[in-house]
């Protein structure tokens, strides 16, 4: 009795450190990012916000899952806003609580201040990039091998499916392989290197894999075991991407990339998971463990438009700045297999970002597959189903292999695995490394091809193709005498109003210039000055935020035009996509401007088809330069501006509406398999068209001029550059604001004074019940936002009760805070909240509010034991459009 009682209490505590399985029939949960410098410990705030803290999220500090029991009282449908849900809701009165000389209030204000972020959490199901079942592949002529054949007997393979990994030796095209053989040849196989394969399981006891399993960085996020099993019938996806890298040489199907690497698998697509799980998996082992191959993302039909939410942002960056030692997480994504459907990678917060190199197919005969999706964001190409060919590799079984499998879900592994030859002799390459040496050795591929442009840097680039097609064997060369880069900069610029256009916070877009024939440009200028001040030596990425309105979002093309002349197109028109939201914010990444100088004239030009009935309004946009550093000595971590979704930008934090903000939502992502074309190994590429036809470069070069040079009918530049300017250093300012009071806790003694000085002249006004802009905004970045914006969020030594105050945070690991960092007194704090910025308007009154009295539920550490919920629902704005198409 005893000793199963023991094993249990292992086994939970096990699993804690883990992730635990969240049981979303009987609770609500919760992300919840504390900031233990306001003052409040966690476990205060969990009880006054009436939740149970679980554990913490993923590898995210401050972050934490918490949960409520379901109420039955509340249909799931009517909790879908914060209206209806009551932690939102109590925190939303928290934060309006504002009866300036009661101490109660006070205190709930403090609670409040020291929660950045709350969302709610739903199960998300991921889209698998991978073929449908097919029929197996046409079977191969045995006998006519001899370049194979010379390989197998060089390197002594014996494994029976090698002659038909034409991805490795191609007979019929022998230049289209991932050129890694010679690598073999030099014994650099892939040694000491771990590669994630974050999908729907891998099967470790596969003859094939089962030597180079990594079982430390491998994890069931689905079901919540430390096996990744694929149970599922159609769980086979991970188990083949795993076979390109990590498949071992011997005597089973073929072998891998890598063959002397190691494979893990994060299991996250068999159903649905919650974007804790997610955050979790990008970032699980991510010490040890180099590369995530990701096949998967937002559904790709055409028609879907959606980013990572929050959490899951600040996982991706968190892997960039802290895996690996410091050197960055690999976040290797399959640019999506929808471009039959007029899908384009722009479209996908996942492959569109900075942080992620986006690979393309290419197939057999070296041409752009039907399905493989085009865009600016494209980095590179790897070899894939199409022209009658698929990929052969291990598949799910003992020793089971996998003839019918492609996409660029394929193309995916196949960039991973020569990845991870690279760090197995450069482990010190930082992701960035790997990102320009992938565009330094890109090879051109099928020269006559309409889409390859010329860039400034003198490369060509091609939406199809990015830089053109890994060499493996290029790729690894050139990394063993890399000289490493410095570290990251950026310049981030103000965004730019367009005919007076404004967002806000949620999303609401009015204003704008109608978009007329011909389109909306509007232009900035990046001088000397602006680098010197941004510390950017030399630019890699550009992302471009655009705020526009339209009946028909798949009507919109927007593209950018370099100082150099040279064209990003950013969005091409989209068949299907007949969402009626427009672009709120969306961000668009290009790396066609790799190596350019960025001083001069960038302009934008936003334009639809035309139709009569169907029109919409440009409402402004954001420039964000990415790039080395000048002076790598001042360099600072990039965070993610909490505001970059308001328009204009705003010059100090400001007020989102109260109540209306969208949680954060269950999705499905739907298996890769989804919108990959039955035909996809069968279908013959092409090489002779343009990704965007009616982006066409010919066509297009002549739309520009004519709308630009006379700036006609609505063309125009919003700001003089001087006004633009000068809004830089607002800007700098700005972002010190907003982040000071998370990041900068001695920024704290400063922003008191000011505060005091505020509150003597504004205290009269202590009476007035109406929300503050502090209190909305804080609110408002309940779902987006992060960390407090607010440099109010000073401390009172005293204000909080006793039987709070030092009790140690056992359940949480949070160490008791220092109640003495600034001496304030206690009188201080009754209004001097008022005084955060008098020049912003107040909102609406909300109603005053007194915290009731709540049950007291200690902070627990247990795990929900009971199997995992199929939670449903939408809501976060981010997620939104597809749910509307599932
Ligand atoms: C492999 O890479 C080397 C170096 O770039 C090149 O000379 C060779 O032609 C490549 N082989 C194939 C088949 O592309
Ligand atoms: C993972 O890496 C750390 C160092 O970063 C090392 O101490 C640890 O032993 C490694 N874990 C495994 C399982 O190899
Ligand atoms: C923008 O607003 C200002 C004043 O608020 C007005 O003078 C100006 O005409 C407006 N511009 C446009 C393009 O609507």
């Amino acid at each position: 009795m005893r000793l199963s009682f023991a094993l249990l209490v292992a086994l939970l505590s096990h699993h804690a450190v883990h992730a635990t399985r969240h049981s979303f029939d009987t609770h609500d949960y919760y992300v919840l990012e504390h900031n233990p410098r306001v003052g409040p410990s966690l476990s205060q705030v969990a009880r006054r916000l009436g939740v149970q803290v679980v554990e913490r999220a993923g590898e995210l500090d401050n972050f934490w899952v918490v949960r409520v029991p379901i109420q039955h009282s509340s249909s799931s449908l009517s909790k879908r806003n914060s209206e209806g849900d009551h932690v939102l809701a109590r925190l939303a009165a928290l934060r309006s609580s504002r009866y300036p000389r009661d101490p109660d209030s006070h205190a709930a204000r403090r609670i409040a201040d020291s929660v950045s972020h709350l969302s709610r959490q739903e199960l998300r199901q991921r889209v698998k990039r991978a073929p449908p079942p097919i029929r197996p592949g046409d079977g191969d002529d045995a006998s006519k091998h001899p370049l194979a054949l010379a390989i197998i007997d060089k390197l002594d393979i014996h494994d029976p499916q090698f002659t038909r990994q034409w991805h490795l030796v191609n007979e019929e095209f022998p230049e289209h392989i991932m050129n890694v053989t010679r690598l073999w040849d030099m014994g650099i196989t892939g040694h000491g290197v771990v590669t994630s394969f974050v999908d729907d399981g891998l099967d470790y006891e596969s003859e094939d894999l089962v030597d180079n399993f990594w079982e430390a960085g491998s994890y069931d996020f689905n079901d919540h075991e430390d096996l990744p099993y694929p149970k599922l019938f159609d769980d086979h996806h991970g188990t083949r991407c795993a076979g390109q890298v990590g498949a071992v040489k011997n005597n089973v199907c073929g072998v891998g990339i890598a063959y002397d690497s190691k494979v893990a698998g994060i299991r996250i697509l068999s159903g649905s998971i919650s974007d804790i799980d997610e955050a979790a998996a990008l970032n699980y082992n991510y010490q040890n463990t180099s590369i995530y191959s990701c096949s998967w993302g937002p559904p790709d039909d055409g028609k879907s438009m959606e980013s990572p939410s929050y959490l899951i942002e600040r996982a991706i960056l968190n892997g960039i700045q802290n895996g690996r030692d410091g050197k960055g997480s690999i976040f290797v994504f399959a640019s999506g297999n929808g471009a039959a459907y007029g899908d384009q990678c722009n479209f996908d917060g996942y492959t569109n970002s900075i942080y992620s190199i986006t690979v393309a197919a290419i197939d057999y005969k070296g041409l752009h597959p039907i399905y493989s999706e085009a865009c600016a964001a494209n980095l590179v190409v790897a070899y894939s189903s199409g022209s009658g060919h698929h990929i052969v590799t291990t598949d799910k079984g003992k020793s089971v292999c996998a003839t019918t499998h492609g996409g660029t879900s394929a193309a995916a592994p196949n960039a991973a695995g020569v990845y991870t030859l690279a760090l197995s002799v450069r482990p010190e390459l930082t992701w960035r490394d790997l990102q320009h040496l992938t565009v330094r050795t890109a090879e051109v591929i099928n020269i006559d091809d309409p889409d390859w442009d010329k860039t400034a840097s003198g490369r060509l680039f091609s939406y199809k193709y990015g830089y053109g097609r890994l060499n493996g064997y290029e790729f690894v060369t050139a990394a063993q005498n890399w000289q490493l880069v410095k570290p990251q900069a950026w310049l981030e610029l103000p965004a730019v109003q367009v005919g007076n256009g404004s967002s806000t916070l949620t999303g609401e877009m009015s204003g704008g210039l109608p978009i007329v024939p011909g389109g909306v440009t509007s232009t900035v200028t990046i001088t000397q000055e602006d680098l010197e001040r941004g510390n950017l030596e030399s630019l890699e990425h550009l992302t471009v935020r655009v705020w526009i309105t339209h009946d028909r979002r798949g009507d919109v093309e927007v593209e950018v035009i370099s100082p150099n002349g040279v064209k990003s197109i950013l969005a091409a028109r989209r068949l299907v996509d007949t969402n009626k939201d427009g672009y709120p914010a969306w961000r668009f990444m290009s790396v066609k401007h790799w190596d350019e100088d960025p001083r001069g004239e960038w302009t934008i030009r936003v334009s639809d088809i035309g139709a009569k009935d169907r029109t919409g309004h440009f409402l402004g946009w954001q420039l964000s330069l990415f790039g080395s550093s000048i002076d790598a000595s001042i360099v600072r971590e990039y965070e993610i501006p909490l505001f970059d979704k308001v328009l204009p930008s705003l010059p100090s934090p400001n007020e989102p509406p109260v109540g209306d903000h969208p949680s954060t939502t269950t999705r499905a992502h739907p298996k890769p398999t989804e919108h990959l074309p039955g035909n996809h190994g069968e279908a013959e590429g092409e090489a002779d068209k343009p990704a965007f036809e009616n982006g066409d470069p010919t066509e297009d070069t002549a739309k520009p001029t004519s709308s630009s040079s006379a700036a006609p009918s609505g063309a125009m530049v919003p700001t003089a550059d001087e006004g633009w300017f000068s809004d830089m250093s607002t800007l700098v300012a700005n972002q010190r604001w907003v982040f000071g009071a998370a990041g900068i806790v001695f920024l704290f003694g400063l922003t008191a004074g000011v505060f005091l000085c505020r509150r003597a002249a504004r205290r009269r006004r202590a009476e007035d019940y109406s929300a503050l802009p502090g209190d909305d905004l804080a609110l408002g970045t309940l779902s987006r936002g992060g960390r407090g914006p607010r440099t109010k969020e000073l401390y009172d030594a005293f204000g909080e009760r006793g039987d709070d105050e030092d009790e140690p945070d056992e359940h949480t690991g949070l160490r008791a805070r220092s109640p003495d960092a600034i001496g304030v007194e206690v009188g201080f704090h009754e209004g001097f909240l008022d005084d955060e910025d008098p020049n912003t308007p107040r909102t609406a009154p909300t109603p005053a509010y007194r915290d009731e009295p709540e049950k007291r539920e200690a902070p627990s550490h247990e795990g929900a034991a009971s199997p995992s919920g199929s939670g449903s629902g939408s809501g976060d704005g981010s997620w939104e459009h597809a749910s509307q198409t599932r």
